[in-house]
């Protein structure tokens, strides 16, 4: 079946590694089960920072850095277009921590796992924007506004709850049509929104290179590259506008 939309039809989009593999960012479960050539383990858990925060420091700050050479592809581009069709009906709920698809031009945007781009101080809480060339060097970055060393990757860890859970799900349990687009379905909470869209009676989309852990649960599933499928997807969902 494939849908069309309404102007007033309540869309939520859930993105994940897959929509950003075709703008050269590497997904997170490649063939090897390694991260960047790191164990998720060592890198990306609140007790690897404890532990070895050089280690994870120089992780996260090659991953920033990594932001300055890509660029948003066709499927961040047609998410933009989607927006532009249904305004404030749309929320776009990304895993991933790049800045893709707002530098593509989503605005209704959660980033559930943080951002690459910012850095958060523990003891204060301050955010701060770091993409200067000062930041992006090897040594850490003190915070500004309360002077404690080594402010932390504004990043969800494993074992750290994800940001404005609240939120989301209050809009995944209210829309008409859930899209899930480039994620695995292997971790939660994430992976448990396709269920609660299903429960609470949305059509089901997804969009993905492989069949994910949860493909039985969407009413519409197509497979392959999303820079491929999403601008022919979005086109007919929008019908001739
Ligand atoms: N188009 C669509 N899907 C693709 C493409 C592509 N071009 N390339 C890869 N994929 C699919 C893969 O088939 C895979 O199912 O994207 C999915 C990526 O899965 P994961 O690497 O598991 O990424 P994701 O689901 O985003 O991981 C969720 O896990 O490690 C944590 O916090 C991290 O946010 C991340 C979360």
């Amino acid at each position: 079946m494939n849908s069309t939309f309404e102007k007033e039809t309540q869309v939520v989009i859930l993105t994940g590694a897959g929509i950003s593999a075709e703008s050269g960012i590497r997904t997170f479960r490649a063939s090897d089960g390694l991260w960047e050539d790191h164990r998720i383990e060592d890198v990306a858990t609140p007790m690897a920072w404890e532990r070895d925060p050089e280690l994870v420091w120089g992780f996260y700050q090659g991953r920033r850095r990594q932001l300055l050479d890509v660029v948003p592809n066709p499927a961040h581009d047609a998410l933009v277009e989607l927006e532009r069709f249904l305004g404030d009906g749309l929320l776009l709920v990304t895993q991933n921590v790049d800045d893709l698809h707002s530098r593509s031009g989503s605005q209704n945007l959660i980033h559930m796992h943080g951002e690459l781009r910012k850095l958060r101080c523990e003891e204060c809480g301050e955010i701060l924007v770091a993409m200067d060339d000062v930041h992006l060097e090897d040594k850490y970055v003190d915070c500004s506004k309360c002077g404690v060393e080594r402010m932390r990757p504004h990043i969800v860890w494993f074992h750290e709850m994800p940001l404005k859970m609240r939120e989301i799900e209050m809009a995944v349990a209210d829309c008409d049509v859930f899209i899930a687009i480039g994620t695995s379905g292997h971790v939660y909470p994430a992976a448990g929104f396709l269920g609660l869209a299903q429960a609470c009676g949305a059509h089901c989309i997804g969009i993905n290179l492989d069949p994910p852990q949860n493909v039985d649960l969407f009413d519409e599933f197509h497979q392959g590259k999303a820079g491929e499928l999403l601008p022919d997807l979005v086109n007919s969902w929008v019908g001739s506008e």
